[in-house]
């Protein structure tokens, strides 16, 4: 692969996203084995920097690297000099100077992988885990693998899939917090280019300006939204920590929210039987999504967080071993 980072899904080319999503099953094929450990990245150092907090990303990849035999050097804001005051560029000068082979960064600010990646202060891959409310691409990557695995048309099915429509077909709804989800921005940008539909379901509060012109329906109604039988539905977290003050103004109230967009049981109980529930974590039950629909077999939320160990694992791989990506 050409890319030197991963910073958002739009650096990709359909075959590149191809690429990681083939790769990734490669990966997975590899983790039903007792011993799941490959040595692909032995002797490399790879450092998770980690300026927001974070469960299962940041487990994700560092169960990724680990599996490729990779060190894994955690690194999170809290308790390090940063909370002293240090800055981006004095924290990537230290990851340089003590020998790191990539850094895995997640920051409240949009823009802070870029910077990282292409401010000249280091000479490492970059990934991004998530840059404030811009894009999150690996996440899109384990979501376009989930949804590959349950909906993707198979030889047979109908007309031979051509290049850019992997995902032909297939209806997904996107729906909550748009306004605040690096998830929603880039799974439009990955499905689109796979060749999915697309439609962001939200109250006008929680969609951010210029949606318009995303290569996307937007939709005020999740029952309109619903009623054309979509294959996927995407609930998204409802972001309290980056409403302020503590949500005010965003919507009425956690009922309110429920009743209007919330996966509900009616609503999943009306769900066309194909159809499969997807949340990227953490779920906010009761408000976004209703325990029956979390819980229930239709529900992929657990597959998503195994497709991401495969998916980190790909990225690592493709991104730290491009010469073993041609000779293994
Ligand atoms: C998402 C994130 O951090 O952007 N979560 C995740 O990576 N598992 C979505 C969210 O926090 O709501």
């Amino acid at each position: 692969m050409s890319l030197r980072h991963l910073i958002t899904i739009r650096d990709l080319d359909y075959r590149e996203a191809l690429q990681i999503l083939d790769t990734a099953e490669a990966m997975a094929a590899t983790q039903s084995h007792r011993v799941k450990k490959l040595p692909t990245l032995h002797g490399r150092t790879v450092v998770n920097l980690f300026f927001e907090d974070s469960t299962r990303t940041r487990i994700s990849f560092e169960t990724a690297a680990k599996r490729l035999s990779a060190d894994v050097i955690n690194f999170s804001a809290k308790g390090s000099s940063v909370s002293k005051g240090e800055s981006l560029k004095d924290t990537a000068l230290t990851l340089q100077a003590m020998g790191a082979d990539a850094v895995v960064v997640r920051h409240s600010s949009s823009g802070a992988a870029h910077r990282l990646a292409h401010a000249g202060w280091m000479d490492l891959p970059v990934i991004n885990a998530g840059d404030g409310t811009h894009q999150h691409p690996t996440q899109a990557l384990l979501d376009a693998m989930t949804m590959r695995r349950h909906l993707k048309r198979q030889p047979g099915d109908g007309d031979p899939v051509a290049p850019g429509t992997d995902l032909a077909g297939i209806q997904v709804v996107i729906v909550g917090d748009v306004l605040h989800s690096r998830v929603a921005r880039s799974n439009v940008d990955l499905l689109t280019l796979l060749g999915a539909t697309v439609t962001l379901v939200a109250p006008p509060t929680l969609l951010p300006v210029g949606v318009d012109e995303w290569a996307c329906e937007v939709d005020y109604d999740f029952d309109h939204a619903l009623a054309q039988n979509p294959d996927a539905v995407m609930m998204l977290r409802v972001q309290r920590e980056r409403m302020s003050p503590a949500g005010g103004g965003f919507f009425p109230s956690p009922g309110e929210y429920h009743a209007s967009y919330g996966l509900d049981r009616q609503r999943f109980a009306a769900l066309p039987s194909h159809t499969i529930v997807m949340h990227p974590g953490p779920m906010n039950r009761g408000l976004e999504i209703s325990a029956e629909a979390a819980d229930s077999p239709r529900s992929v939320v657990v597959e998503q967080v195994a497709n991401g160990v495969s998916v980190r694992m790909a990225a690592l791989y493709l991104l730290l071993a491009p010469e073993g990506a041609s000779h293994e």
